[in-house]
């Protein structure tokens, strides 16, 4: 997969993804991403990527030519078709649906915004779709950008190990993960749960299948409508919610 990103900071965000399980696919050939910065396609001695808002308030917007030739730049770097996406506050939710959705894809363009925003000109005539991280406010596009890049490139064929498979992931099955525990056994902060030394695969299935179940219920009830959940997954829930009160 190739990621071209455009941003007055691309260094920043390869610098993010240059360490762990990203670094590595980066090594393995399974990802390349590929940095353009607006400045470089500004004109004038200074340069110039911004100026101030129409109308007037605080802060800058982004001028349409620089981030425009940039992204063409980046286009034509490579003759496979790419969707244009401007990461905003603005955009919609990025979920591990959509995550699944982009990893798949063979190519991607990130635009990221700083200041103000983006002239709006420039979004409607040239991003395909517009993706928000969660409901607050960054200071740029750069830390979402590498969220997008760090989350397709652990999906993509041979990243993570079998050990580090991407499957039982917290939302692959629209569930929170269950809780994780490793030596030793017996610590000053408690025991591991019984059920985890056990040996017995089904129990040990059954009991963080119950786990991620009463999770999803007590943090993010709102994930459990959309889980379709069994009956079986129903009465362990019930079961949790009667033992934890
Ligand atoms: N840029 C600024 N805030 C953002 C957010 N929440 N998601 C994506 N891009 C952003």
């Amino acid at each position: 997969m190739r990621i071209d990103l455009v941003s007055l900071f691309p260094e920043f965000v390869a610098q993010l993804a240059g360490h762990g399980v990203v670094g590595r696919a980066q090594e393995r050939g399974l990802l390349s991403l590929h940095g353009w910065n607006p400045r470089d396609h500004a004109e004038g001695n200074y340069r110039r990527v911004d100026d101030r808002p129409f109308g007037g308030g605080p802060g800058m917007v982004m001028l349409i030519d620089p981030l425009r030739a940039a992204l063409q730049a980046a286009r034509a770097a490579d003759p496979r078709p790419v969707a244009t996406i401007y990461l905003s506050p603005q955009g919609r939710p990025l979920t591990q649906a959509k995550v699944r959705e982009l990893a798949a894809r063979e190519r991607l363009l990130l635009l990221c915004g700083r200041y103000e925003g983006v002239d709006e000109r420039l979004v409607a005539a040239e991003v395909d779709e517009e993706v928000s991280i969660g409901d607050y406010v960054l200071s740029g596009g750069e830390l979402a950008a590498a969220v997008v890049v760090d989350a397709v490139a652990r999906l993509q064929e041979g990243a993570l190990s079998d050990a580090e498979s991407a499957a039982q992931d917290s939302f692959e099955d629209g569930l929170l993960d269950c809780p994780h525990y490793t030596r030793p056994v017996e610590h000053a902060l408690g025991a591991v749960p019984e059920v985890l030394l056990s040996g017995n695969h089904a129990q040990i299935a059954r009991w963080r299948r119950q786990q991620a179940l009463g999770r999803t219920w007590a943090r993010r009830p709102d994930l459990l409508d959309e889980a379709g959940l069994s009956p079986a997954d129903r009465r362990l829930l019930e079961a949790y919610k009667a033992e934890t009160g």
